[in-house]
């Protein structure tokens, strides 16, 4: 049985207006679910969902002792990160998807999808999820309306998003909404038996910039199916953003507050996936004189304001972290902010219901159950297996956070001071480097290159370039997104923040982090605000203006001098070929290159070569 349009309007809330409600009919025409549930955001619906979903055995429910109102989830071992060979950035021109995109027609896709989304959903109930990205009516938020035949998505949705009612009314309103379609693609045959991880080793992770529409079929995880994050507040978001003068960036922001006069300063900084942004977002400065709060964790829309400078939004309600590593050592805020409310996937189990992950606060104990619901003892542990999957997540509301900015849901955002770019570097990078001007910034971003981690399919540990950390999330061509920051840069001005390249992950010919990191980067934002208030001088290196070891705070830290040296420490043979490999990966772009960030390669490459020859 499947359900039909009659039935579809007659369930419809009465905001709903008929241009969504004629959408919702179309799409279950094609996908075929078995009834239709507009999904209204309240506390009734999350219980009903989890319990339901507890009651299949798609989620475990945690001991309310220690983790009140939170679930486990397990996906298949197929289906665990985001899958980049499947992700398609559909634009009419092939090339306004650039090179390091999967392109496809359009047409061909649409027609491709028919296909696989032609019943997709039989058996199954359509979930309808009106949502905001960013604060309910803010005038940088965006308005989706996601529908997906998993309640897994629903919920975590739920987290993620602002999703219910108070979205839907605005659509009924008028306001413009992003359509985005997911299912699972696993479809029941009458008195088929679910499983507790439905999904379809075939995938499509589908964007239609030029008609903002986004389709994702065949996994249930993550960013390819809670398509407000990675899909639209990036993808979809970006191409917006391109077209209407503003940007949608891979980016954490927080606040620094100086205790002692009270100021304030924004930063954001990007990461790519995986590289402890969630852990910056939240740090617990080891300096004194310094309070950070969390305004978001992962993605930042930035507007130019009415003064000029830049505002930034998270337009996200929850994070979606990585849980491996994630302690109160190194991370006391989000420890607490997940401790309840919150939906872990592919962790491993505890005898006494709560959750447990390599690199957490407990030691090992005797006995678990794993991510893929085996048991586990010390002895899996010496043949190397892992309890918890390297991917494994938490999904937690942001304003559990302890640190949650006041101002984290202001709508129009916070003034940014400072942009950061980092990755994982364990040679050649600096600690930290400010720009020389704005194209040199550009030129930081454009050749932002990480060892990989486990957050996209693919081999961990190779060095790859993200530009921007937004190599898998940019919806147009990469050169082009350059472009638009130069645009930009020149609209606002010397109010366009400055650009840092950092770097944390620096190691020795032993192989030992040089620097301390988590806290301790607290001193390198303290270098840079003490630089925006022109307090502190730098010193003009190859890469960029380094500090003064003098100006640096490193009271109380094991850093000797040969140590800063070595995390400053500038290989001009290594660095040539680093220029070389940069320049080899913009060809790719070929002219959709900007003239300035061609220009910064050269000037790069001229003050490497002064190095070479001093
Ligand atoms: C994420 C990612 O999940 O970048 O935030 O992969
Ligand atoms: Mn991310």
């Amino acid at each position: 049985m499947t359900v039909d349009a009659t039935q579809i309007a007659e369930g419809a809330p009465e905001i709903a207006p008929k241009e969504l409600v004629d959408w919702v009919a179309e799409v279950a025409r094609l996908t075929k679910p078995e009834e239709v549930i507009w999904c209204d955001g309240s506390d009734e619906e999350w219980d009903r969902l989890t319990s339901e979903m507890v009651e299949s055995g798609m989620f475990t429910r945690l001991n309310p002792d220690k983790r009140p109102n939170s679930f486990l989830a397990r996906s298949l071992p197929s289906d665990v990160a985001r899958v980049e060979s499947r992700t398609f950035i559909c634009s009419e021109k092939e090339e306004d998807a650039g090179p390091t995109n999967n392109w496809a027609d359009p047409k061909e896709m649409k027609e491709t999808l028919r296909g696989v989304f032609d019943g997709a959903m039989r058996g199954r109930p359509m979930y309808v999820i009106p949502f905001s990205m960013g604060p309910i009516g803010g005038p940088i938020s965006q308005l989706g309306i996601e529908l997906t035949d998993s309640p897994y998505v629903v919920v975590n949705m739920r987290i993620m998003t602002r999703m219910g009612t108070d979205a839907l009314k605005l659509i009924g309103e008028g306001q413009p909404w992003v359509p985005a379609v997911h299912s699972v693609g696993a479809p029941l045959e009458p008195g088929e038996e679910d499983t507790t991880w439905p999904c379809n080793d075939e995938k499509y992770i589908t964007h239609f910039p030029e008609t903002n529409e986004i389709w994702s079929f065949g996994s249930g995880y993550g960013g390819n199916a809670l398509l407000g994050k990675k899909c639209f507040a990036l993808r979809i978001a970006s191409t917006m953003a391109r077209r209407d003068g503003w940007m949608a960036e891979h980016m954490l922001i927080l606040r620094l507050t100086d205790k002692n006069s009270g100021k304030q300063f924004h930063v954001t900084a990007a990461f790519p996936s995986a590289c402890g942004k969630t852990n910056l977002a939240m740090l617990q400065p080891t300096i004194e004189g310094y309070e950070v709060e969390t305004v978001g964790d992962d993605i930042a829309w930035m507007r130019p304001g009415p003064d000029g400078r830049l505002y930034a939004i998270n337009p996200e309600a929850g994070f979606f972290g990585v849980a491996p590593g994630t302690s109160h050592d190194t991370n006391p805020m989000a420890m607490d902010t997940m401790q309840s409310n919150t939906i872990f996937t592919n962790v491993a189990l505890t005898d006494d219901g709560d959750v447990w992950w390599e690199g957490c606060d407990e030691p090992l104990p005797e006995h678990l159950i794993d991510w893929h619901g085996n048991d586990y003892t010390p002895a899996d542990a010496e043949e190397g297996k892992l309890a918890a999957h390297p991917n494994s997540r938490f999904t937690t509301p942001a304003a559990q956070c302890p640190i949650i900015c006041d101002d984290w849901e202001a709508p129009q955002g916070v003034p940014v001071d400072a942009i950061l770019f980092g990755g994982r570097r364990a040679t050649n990078v600096p600690l930290v480097a400010e720009q020389y001007e704005p194209a040199h910034g550009v030129f930081i971003g454009a050749s932002v290159a990480s060892e990989q981690t486990a957050a996209a399919e693919g081999s961990v540990g190779a060095l790859r370039h993200d530009p921007f950390a937004m190599l898998p999330f940019c919806g147009y061509n990469m050169a082009d997104y350059w472009g638009h920051w130069l645009e930009m840069q020149d609209k606002l001005g010397d109010k366009f923040p400055k650009v840092y390249q950092v770097n944390w992950f620096r190691k020795d010919e032993d192989g030992r982090f040089i620097w301390p990191g988590f806290g301790d980067n607290a001193r390198v934002l303290d270098w840079i605000v003490r630089r925006a208030d022109g307090e502190v001088e730098a010193i003009d290196g190859p890469t960029g203006r380094y500090p003064k070891r003098e100006d640096f705070n490193l009271e109380g830290t094991s850093v000797s001098e040969e140590d800063w040296d070595k995390l400053f420490q500038i290989d001009p043979e290594a660095w040539m070929k680093e220029i070389d490999a940069t320049e080899e990966y913009f060809s790719q772009f070929g002219d959709h290159v900007p003239g300035p960030v061609q220009e910064q390669l050269a000037k790069m490459r001229e003050r490497m070569e002064a190095v070479k020859n001093s």
